[in-house]
């Protein structure tokens, strides 16, 4: 029988199923302790985690039995995948299973920022009815640049479009006549451009050392005049600090947040700032997306773990089939 460590809240009955076949240790909180991670892991054959285990090389290297890293969710900065492919170990994950309930979370953002729709409940639950107060504005006719045109960003575009929202984008790695930016009627332009035209800005960039802290205060100060900044992707990408000066000097009208430099974070002035609404990383929590998620991971480590190759993989598909 494997063994196989879950080290974060992954449950249900995919995760039921894997135990029927294997031993499974479920250990919800392990993420939050380095050298106990270390140590349960000495033996295991299978790691499956979200994005608060640390997968580092130090831990691929000692887990020496290790054969699959299951990764329940898209992004893979925490995982050293560099590392798992010089031990022989595969690296699956779920590149698309909750990018639908990121992009519905998305839209919900741009839509309560433009009605400010959690402070006007805030307020009517105590009482009051200051219609004048909450004139808020349409996304109609409104334009959202969206920073990383991969496969959220693609459904935000969609929605945004059904909004009669005006969609540009700015990725890199794409040249304007990607056919997914041509379906979606989204122009692929500059940073300076994007952010100088937008009323919405939404980031969808993973997480590299190349995006790590890029939207600073040189990034905010091209935003156009209070627009809104959106991030559901990662928390490092935004140096909180640098949004901070930007909302309190009211360059910017308002943002959202789903994601934080420290996760969980440590209270601070966005907290107290009733135009910033923040989300405890929420943007794949839904019933529908867990269900896709966790059945998928589970399913490519039962794979792997009998010698059958995984479906949705980052390095290869099995142990010893790297080219
Ligand atoms: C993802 O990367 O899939 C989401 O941010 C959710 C997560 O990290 O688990």
């Amino acid at each position: 029988m494997a063994r196989i460590l879950i080290t974060e809240q992954i449950d249900g009955a995919a995760v039921d199923q894997l135990s029927q076949n294997h031993e499974v240790l479920i250990e919800h909180r392990l993420w939050s302790d380095m050298e106990q991670l270390k140590a349960r892991s000495v033996d295991i054959d299978a790691i499956i985690v979200r994005n608060q285990t640390q997968v580092t090389a130090d831990l691929i290297q000692s887990a020496s039995h290790l054969k699959v890293i299951g990764r329940a969710g898209a992004g893979l900065d925490n995982i050293d995948c560099d590392a798992a492919s010089k031990a022989n170990v595969v690296v699956c994950y779920t590149p698309s299973e909750n990018s639908l309930s990121v992009a519905e979370l998305v839209m919900g953002y741009m839509l309560s920022l433009a009605r400010d729709i959690p402070a006007a409940q805030q307020s009517t639950s105590k009482g009051n009815w200051e219609r004048k107060r909450f004139t808020g504005s349409e996304l109609s006719g409104k334009t959202l640049g969206i920073i990383g045109f991969g496969r959220i960003g693609t459904l935000v575009a969609e929605r945004a479009n059904a909004f009669g929202m005006t969609v540009i984008a700015h990725d890199e790695f794409l040249t304007p006549d990607a056919p997914h930016l041509l379906e979606n009627d989204v122009e692929l332009m500059g940073l300076s451009d994007l952010l100088s035209q937008s009323d919405f800005v939404s980031c969808h960039t993973p997480l590299t050392e190349d995006t790590r802290g890029f939207v600073n205060s040189d990034f905010l100060s091209q935003m156009k005049h209070n627009a809104y900044l959106i991030n559901a992707s990662r928390g490092e990408v935004i140096n909180e600090s640098d949004l901070v000066v930007a909302l309190e000097s009211e360059k910017l009208s308002g943002a959202a947040l789903d994601v934080r430099e420290v996760e969980p974070p440590i209270a601070g002035k966005l907290e107290e700032m009733t135009n910033v609404l923040l989300t405890p990383h929420i943007g794949a929590f839904t019933r529908e997306a867990q269900d896709r998620v966790i059945e998928r991971v589970c399913h490519d480590v039962d794979a792997v773990l009998h010698g059958e190759p995984a479906t949705s993989f980052f390095n290869f598909p099995l142990p010893n089939s790297q080219p």
